[in-house]
């Protein structure tokens, strides 16, 4: 017999299914509880609160486990291509040579933007943040594939769209740098890979031939691939929710973007930098900012340790630092921030404090070294991380659809004030 779970209310007995997971991973099932007692459950930020039954991506925090589609990304890192992985995300298996061909052709031809859009990036102050132009001009790209927009809109424009998506992004994303830059645009090259081509369209010029380093080619993949899913985060979960009303894909990204923007999300990464240079121009005392991150008294706390759900380890974490520690030694940068990064990750590796309290550094505080190393400038590094979680976003979207999940239209607990009257506003006090 299956399992159920009691909830006693004012002295009646109500039963409500309980679901397992392929993982066994358990949930009570209470999408009848409302109709059933009138109560609903209060969980701020649903950390209580299974919001769908997904079947992308399994996480244990507690035993810094992550599969995708059942692969362990530590397989996925050291063996797949980005496109293969966001494949695999998207349509739910590994492609054989005839698929992954035909998707990354199908990519390749869509890597072009409207020449329109040069005019939206013209109309950006020179320093606008990258995260906010690559929200803005993705949801724009649903005003150029106006079919986008239809919710009864075919397999085959769903397949195109996300095509669509996946091609232009990059192309979007380095613009918004060269506009950041005052540089001139370099179109994408189909003769390229999808990083390749992305690290030509940030770091080539029109006119010059751009030679793809192979070390920082592989670097960045890998990186793309860490980043690709998590299952029912901020992003994904906005991501979902949005499309959840049939608006279309580009807004539901859009709308994924703008979540991965903060500081407690994807934004992490630009944090820890930003951080690290703000100990440097303070004198680079380390020990200083550790006793600070330290005192319960103190306001500072550390960017870039530990993780929400992670609770000993982040398995993307051991991955980067491998190719954190490689990228470094193989480009032999000199840079003062970055040896901050280090004598901080030895500190908090080993101190009692950190350890017992799992605060290690955890994958934003490796990417923000590599992206920096790279020569990506810092308010790049989110953008980074959108790229990478692209397929992730897409791959929740689809799921959403095909599973036919309802709009997503939480509750809540009144707590303002009762029924009162009107009061003209000469009577007001
Ligand atoms: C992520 O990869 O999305 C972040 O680690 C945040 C999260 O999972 O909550």
């Amino acid at each position: 017999m299956s399992e159920t779970a009691r909830i006693i209310l004012e002295g009646k007995e109500y039963e409500f299914p309980v679901i397992v997971g392929t993982e066994n991973e358990k949930a009570i099932d209470i999408s009848k509880l409302r109709a059933s007692t009138g109560y609903i459950t209060l969980d701020f930020g649903y950390k209580n609160t299974g919001s769908t039954k997904s079947a992308i991506t399994y996480l244990d925090g507690e035993n810094g486990v992550l599969r995708h589609r059942g692969y362990s990304i530590e397989e996925l890192a050291d063996n797949a291509s980005f496109l293969e992985v966001a494949y695999l995300l998207i349509y739910g298996e590994l492609p054989n040579k005839e698929q992954l061909e035909y998707f990354e052709t199908s990519v390749c031809h869509h890597t072009l933007v409207h020449e329109n859009m040069k005019r939206f990036f013209q109309a950006f102050p020179p320093n606008a943040h990258p995260m906010g132009m690559l929200s803005s001009m993705i949801s724009s790209l649903s005003t150029f594939y106006p079919e986008s927009q239809n919710p009864n809109r075919s397999v085959v424009d769903i397949e195109r769209t996300i095509h669509r998506l996946i091609a232009k992004l990059p192309t979007l994303a380095a613009q918004a740098y060269k506009h950041n830059m005052g540089h001139p645009t370099v179109y994408p090259s189909n003769d390229l890979g999808y990083v390749g081509n992305f690290l030509k369209m940030m770091f080539g010029l029109p006119t010059a031939n751009y030679e793809v380093d192979p070390v920082i080619e592989s670097a960045l993949n890998k990186l793309l691939i860490l980043h690709a899913d998590h299952e029912q985060n901020c992003s994904a979960s906005t991501v979902r929710i949005v499309g959840s009303s049939q608006a279309n894909l580009y807004s539901s990204v859009s709308a994924g973007i703008a979540a991965l923007w903060g500081p407690l999300h994807g934004g992490a990464n630009q944090a820890v930098i930003e951080m690290l240079e703000s100990i440097k121009e303070d004198g680079g005392d380390m020990e200083k900012w550790i006793a600070k991150a330290k005192d319960k008294n103190d306001s500072f706390r550390l960017m870039g340790f530990g993780h929400r759900v992670y609770k000993n380890f982040d398995p993307r974490a051991r991955i980067i630092k491998k190719a954190a520690d490689e990228v470094l030694a193989k480009l032999g940068v000199n840079d003062p921030v970055l040896d901050l990064a280090k004598r901080l990750e030895e500190v908090a590796l080993k101190d009692e404090y950190f350890v017992q309290r799992g605060l290690y550094p955890n994958v934003d505080f490796y990417s923000g070294i590599i992206y920096r190393a790279l020569g990506i400038p810092t308010e790049m590094f989110t953008v980074m991380f959108a790229i990478g979680r692209l397929p992730g976003w897409i791959a929740q979207w689809k799921e959403m659809l095909e599973n036919g999940e309802p709009i997503g239209r939480p509750r809540q607990v009144y707590t303002g004030a009762t029924e009162r009257s009107f009061v003209n506003i000469n009577d007001r006090s």
